[in-house]
């Protein structure tokens, strides 16, 4: 289960959420947790996790080691300032910030190089998906996003994808546990294809768009969701924390 925070919280309001998600009783053998906090949070936030099994996330990141790039953050100050993982293509950095496939693919592999674990973002609009065009997309952005993989046919280690329609991040509008499923089944057949029958059975799949205390046990009943990248109920330790434990039934 992954927080996706955002743009949100200030660094005392995440001390307060952390410290609440690391004060509750989580079975670690039954869930991974992640938290992506904002840059200017990561140090802190890993102070305060370390010695729990959450784990954290960059959020973005460039592709370059070092450089004259005004703003931008490295695979490899991400990885001091504690992360594991990064999300990377997130649909607000493609609409918002006209990150491309190209780019994020270069952001990918960057991060594989450096240690870091990508959280690959991938998903449809809601255009796309009246037009019928939702499958289209969803192979179209795994092979750019995943180009520099496909020459050795190997996908890096531990790599997760997360399957969020565009439609459904942020609006309250859910994509049906029957319509997730349907892409998460076809992305796994993708990486079938495009790999080979382990890493198509064993690659980690979330799904991502509007993910709620009332809505994660039923979309963790379908069997190709492993997970979910949750942004809006990540922020208050309540709607997260039983968003986490959806195996307490
Ligand atoms: P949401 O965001 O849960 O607020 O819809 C999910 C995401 O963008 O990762």
């Amino acid at each position: 289960m992954a927080a996706n925070w955002k743009m949100n919280l200030s660094l005392y309001e995440a001390g307060d959420l952390l410290t609440e998600i690391k004060k509750a009783e989580i079975d670690f053998n039954r869930v991974d947790v992640l938290v992506a906090p904002p840059f200017t949070t990561l140090p802190s936030a890993h102070n305060l996790l370390s010695g729990t099994a959450i784990q954290i996330a960059g959020q973005n990141m460039h592709w370059e080691e070092a450089g004259a790039f005004t703003g931008e953050v490295s695979p490899l100050m991400l990885k001091e300032a504690g992360c594991t993982h990064v999300i990377l293509g997130h649909s607000e950095r493609r609409a918002l910030f006209f990150e491309t496939s190209t780019i994020i693919n270069n952001k990918v592999a960057a991060a594989v190089n450096t240690g870091l674990i990508p959280i690959l973002c991938i998903g449809e609009s809601l255009q796309q998906r009246e037009e019928k065009k939702t499958f289209d997309i969803v192979r179209e952005q795994l092979q750019e996003s995943l180009h520099s993989f496909s020459q050795g046919a190997v996908l890096p280690e531990g790599l997760i994808l997360a399957y969020e329609p565009v439609w459904a991040i942020g609006t309250g509008k859910t994509a049906s546990p029957q319509q997730a499923q349907e892409v998460h089944s076809f992305i796994r057949d993708w990486l079938r294809e495009a790999f080979d029958k382990n890493t198509g059975r064993l690659t980690t799949i979330l799904y991502g768009g509007s993910v709620r205390p009332d809505n994660i046990k039923e979309l963790m009943a379908q069997p190709d969701i492993d997970g979910a990248l949750i942004g809006g109920a990540s922020l208050k330790a309540d709607s997260f924390l039983s968003i986490v434990r959806f195996y307490e039934g």
